[in-house]
């Protein structure tokens, strides 16, 4: 069986990476969404929630599930017995980032390839950064993220924009 793993921080998960996750499962036997911490940036949402989303949004995906893991990428990779990464590239800006961490995963365990599928066209822009600053000055995140994860969003970075110690990182 070919097992996938998709990366990443999912806060809060958008349409660009539902389609990564869409796709790749037309690709591989199974992919597992990995859910990790990113130490560089702070998160709006907790592990648990962001799992909530990830499955919600993903039902209708047979060979889809959803994990998480407080650790390097490789090692969890090399313990499941999975065969790719998959990340998703949007611009130029992506790439050096991503290649960096390619090569880092591939000292780590060779056991994997990082296999890197291009962002559709009209999901080049989006990040979940840019969702959670218009969803906390309480714009429209309609056309970024799925439709059964608008309302906690919202409810969510409304609250956390008046939080002094909060920061979108
Ligand atoms: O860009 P994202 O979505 O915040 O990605 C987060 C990710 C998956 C890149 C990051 O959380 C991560 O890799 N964490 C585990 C540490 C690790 O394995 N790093 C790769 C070696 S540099």
């Amino acid at each position: 069986m070919r097992i996938a793993v998709c990366p990443g921080s999912f806060d809060p998960v958008t349409f660009g990476h539902r389609d990564i996750v869409y796709r790749a499962a037309s690709l591989f036997d199974k992919v597992i969404v990995l859910v990790t911490n990113n130490l560089y940036k702070r998160p709006a949402f907790t592990i648990k929630e962001r799992l909530v989303f990830l499955e919600r949004i993903t039902t209708g995906l047979p060979n889809v599930v959803i994990d998480h893991w407080d650790g390097l990428i490789a090692e969890y990779v090399k313990e499941i017995g999975a065969c790719a990464i998959v990340k998703g590239l949007r611009a130029v800006s992506d790439f050096e980032y991503e290649f960096q961490m390619a090569l880092a995963n591939k000292m780590l365990y060779d056991g994997a390839e990082t296999v890197f599928l291009t962002t559709s066209a009209e999901n080049m822009y989006l990040s979940s950064s840019a969702v959670k600053q218009i969803a906390a000055y309480g714009g429209d995140i309609s056309h970024f993220v799925p439709g059964e994860i608008i309302d906690d969003i919202k409810e969510r970075l409304e609250k956390l924009r008046f939080d002094p110690n909060f920061k979108l990182r």
